[in-house]
């Protein structure tokens, strides 16, 4: 064996793969921690949903391979959720690409668009996908940093030498910071894009948690001209395990992005498409319950910030609180203290780059007890 490819001394494990190795652990060995770190929502998907993915089974074409595409009634059923969430026409044949997860959708639109050499626009603090994928595909990431509003520092970005950069990930709502994006925004971006001939990709998959004003970039003037969407059914529809997403923008970038992708899988199971539609189909009522139930755990989120004497905007979207820590004090002996003497998991902000160092991020992914039996174990730290 003559050893591994070079590209993978660019990367490292993603660090919930390794984290939570760790944590499960702790579990095992009895440890009853509080996951407080990872995005994956725990409540129920809609039974519809899982109606669908059921009867699904039983049909007698739901076990071949399926439409590279995905079945026609998905990409209706996305096209027309775009329609009216965002009120953004899609033709659902072409400008629709149904994936198995918009974080596989990074690495898809990074194939289609990268050569070895190419530079990346990628935020700082940010999601840890947009680099490694970059560098595995050997690019260079080129970090730009976040005005306090979360807009991009335009004066530092315009300072640089951009002629090589090909792609930019834009991410609003942004995780971790859940900074909000807006018209303004995405017209600079757009304006931007256009006079550096950039790819602009925005990955959208918490537009509608904690948000009041759901947007894409593709509905701003301009838009659909420079830039592509990625979304998810994950978050919207609590099912982060099923795999679902998806990819808009022109019919010609779809093509090439199909070209990728095409070859890397082959299609998804029907059940889950159809699960897929049952989801996109959900009335406005579900937004509405589902963020009632983060906006109660988040307040009792803020409470466990305050008793951490950590310092948070309460105008973030999103499924996180993202914290910063007092001067001085440090990220990681927080996470390492909560974690070993408390049972508690945060995750470090430094993962998301080197801004985030400050700060940590607490998800709102577990039950209210839950999140006030880590209350309770914290308070004594104070007293
Ligand atoms: C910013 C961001 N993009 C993409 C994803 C991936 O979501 P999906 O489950 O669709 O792969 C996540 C998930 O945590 C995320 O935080």
């Amino acid at each position: 064996m003559k050893g591994y490819a070079k590209r993978i001394d660019s990367i490292q494990e993603y660090y919930f793969s390794a984290k939570l190795r760790e944590v499960n652990q702790l579990i095992a060995e009895g440890k009853p921690v509080i996951n407080l770190g990872i995005g994956s929502p725990d409540l129920a998907p809609a039974d519809s949903v899982k109606t669908a993915l059921k009867n699904a089974a039983d049909q007698s074409q739901a076990h071949g391979y399926q439409s590279y595409q995905g079945i026609p009634e998905l990409r209706t059923a996305m096209a027309a959720y775009y329609e009216q969430a965002f009120d953004v026409s899609l033709n659902p044949f072409q400008e629709i690409l149904p994936l198995m997860g918009s974080k596989e959708g990074i690495m898809h639109v990074s194939l289609a668009f990268l050569n070895p050499g190419d530079e990346v626009l990628i935020p700082n603090p940010g999601y840890p996908t947009y680099r490694s994928v970059t560098e595995l595909l050997e690019c260079h990431p080129m970090d730009y940093n976040l005005l306090e509003n979360g807009e991009p520092d335009w004066e530092e970005i315009e300072s640089r030498d951009l002629s090589k950069v090909k792609i930019m990930w834009v991410n609003y709502p942004h995780m971790p910071t859940g900074a909000r994006g807006s018209k303004e925004i995405f017209s600079k971006l757009i304006r931007f894009a256009e006079k550096h001939q950039i790819l602009l990709v925005n990955d959208n998959p918490y537009s509608h948690i904690l948000n009041p004003n759901p947007m894409s970039i593709l509905h701003v003037t301009g838009g659909k001209d420079v830039a592509m969407e990625l979304n998810s059914l994950s978050k919207t529809f609590n099912i982060p395990g099923w795999r679902v997403g998806m990819l808009c923008g022109k019919a010609e970038w779809i093509s090439a992005v199909l070209k990728v992708k095409s070859n890397m899988d082959s299609g998804m199971f029907l059940g889950i498409q159809k699960g897929a539609v049952a989801a996109l189909n959900l009335p406005k009522s579900w937004f509405d319950e589902l963020n009632q139930q983060y906006e109660n755990r988040r307040k009792l989120v803020w409470q466990l910030a305050d008793s951490l004497e950590l310092s948070y905007t309460k105008e973030q979207s999103g499924l996180f609180v993202w914290c910063k820590l007092p001067e001085g004090k440090s990220a990681d002996e927080l996470v390492n203290f909560l974690l070993y003497e408390k049972n508690i998991f945060i995750t470090p902000g430094h993962i998301f780059g080197s801004k985030g160092v400050q700060h940590v991020r607490i998800s709102l992914c577990m039950p209210e007890f839950k999140i006030l039996e880590a209350i309770k174990r914290i308070k004594p730290i104070k007293s």
